[in-house]
């Protein structure tokens, strides 16, 4: 498939995906989200590559949803196409995905980054759910991850107030994983997806689930959940191989079995 609004590529074991429509400051129209489907889908399927990473521009990663395109909408057009519905087909990506956040990650755009596994931030990242200026609130998962991520104190702030947070406010909440210059943002981001991808991909895809079964379950079953993918793990080959180049202190091999 031919993109226009995202770039993609390959590095190493790593999917590297780019929002492209620097004139609208990557804001997320319908055809980005097709395109960002469309090549997620491809990593997905493709034996050669363990973990993808998202990024925008320096300037922004993404200022939101497309607001002229949604400008227009009635509600029953809405309604009837169930309109953002599309990006959890997104969220369904079981490879590990990282977000790596410059500039202006808002509305849209911060919820894009937070259906990513983590977030990596560089220094002048700004992140916010601005929509009550629009006269509306969060509609692609804002209101639900950012209250689990960050807590209802401050997601509260922000989807009230519109006001946006710096990276640095981003770390301490717990929304951002960590914070880099903006010159080494996606070198430090793809470095962490080489790390990833160099595990053992059934390990890493089961480690993602358990982690995120933590937000759809209770304790209990997030435990019997998570016990239940450890005994699966005896049957990889790359859990021998794991444990036994531990113990002939050598590097291990994963064969992704
Ligand atoms: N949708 C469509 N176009 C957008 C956009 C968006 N979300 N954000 C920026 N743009 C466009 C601007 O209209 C402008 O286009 P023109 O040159 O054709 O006028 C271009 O990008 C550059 O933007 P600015 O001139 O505004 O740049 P700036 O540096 O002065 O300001 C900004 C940057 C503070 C991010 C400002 O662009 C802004 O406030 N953007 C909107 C942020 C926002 O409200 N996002 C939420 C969208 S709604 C949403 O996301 C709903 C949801 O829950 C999913």
């Amino acid at each position: 498939m031919a993109y226009e609004t995202i770039l993609v590529e390959t590095r190493g074991k790593v999917g590297l995906i780019t929002l492209n429509r620097p004139k609208a400051l990557n804001a997320l129209n319908s055809q980005v989200l097709k395109e960002l489907l469309a090549a997620t889908r491809a990593f997905e399927a493709d034996d050669g590559i363990g973990c993808l990473v998202v990024t925008g521009s320096e300037k922004a990663f993404a200022a939101g949803a497309d607001i002229k395109e949604m400008q227009a909408k009635s509600y029953v057009e809405a309604y009837l196409e169930d309109f953002f519905a599309g990006w959890e087909d997104f969220t369904r990506c079981r490879k590990p995905m990282i977000a790596a956040v410059a500039g202006y990650a808002l509305g849209g755009g911060c919820e894009l980054a937070m259906m990513c596994d983590f977030i990596i931030a560089a220094d002048n990242a700004k992140f916010g759910q601005p929509e009550i200026t629009l006269g509306v609130m969060p509609g692609m998962g804002g209101s639900q991850r950012l209250t689990r991520f960050v807590g209802k104190a401050k997601a509260m702030d922000l989807v009230l107030t519109g006001r946006m947070m710096d990276a640095a406010e981003a770390e301490r909440c717990g929304l951002v994983s960590r914070i880099v210059a903006p010159e080494v943002l996606v070198e430090e981001a793809l470095k962490a997806a080489q790390k990833i991808a160099d595990f053992s991909l059934p390990a890493a895809m089961m480690a993602k689930e358990a982690v995120n079964r933590a937000y759809e379950t209770t304790l209990a079953e997030g435990l019997r959940f998570e016990r239940r993918l450890f005994h699966s793990m005896f049957a990889l080959e790359d859990q021998k191989e794991g444990m036994a180049a531990f113990a002939e202190k050598r590097k291990p091999n994963f064969v992704n079995r």
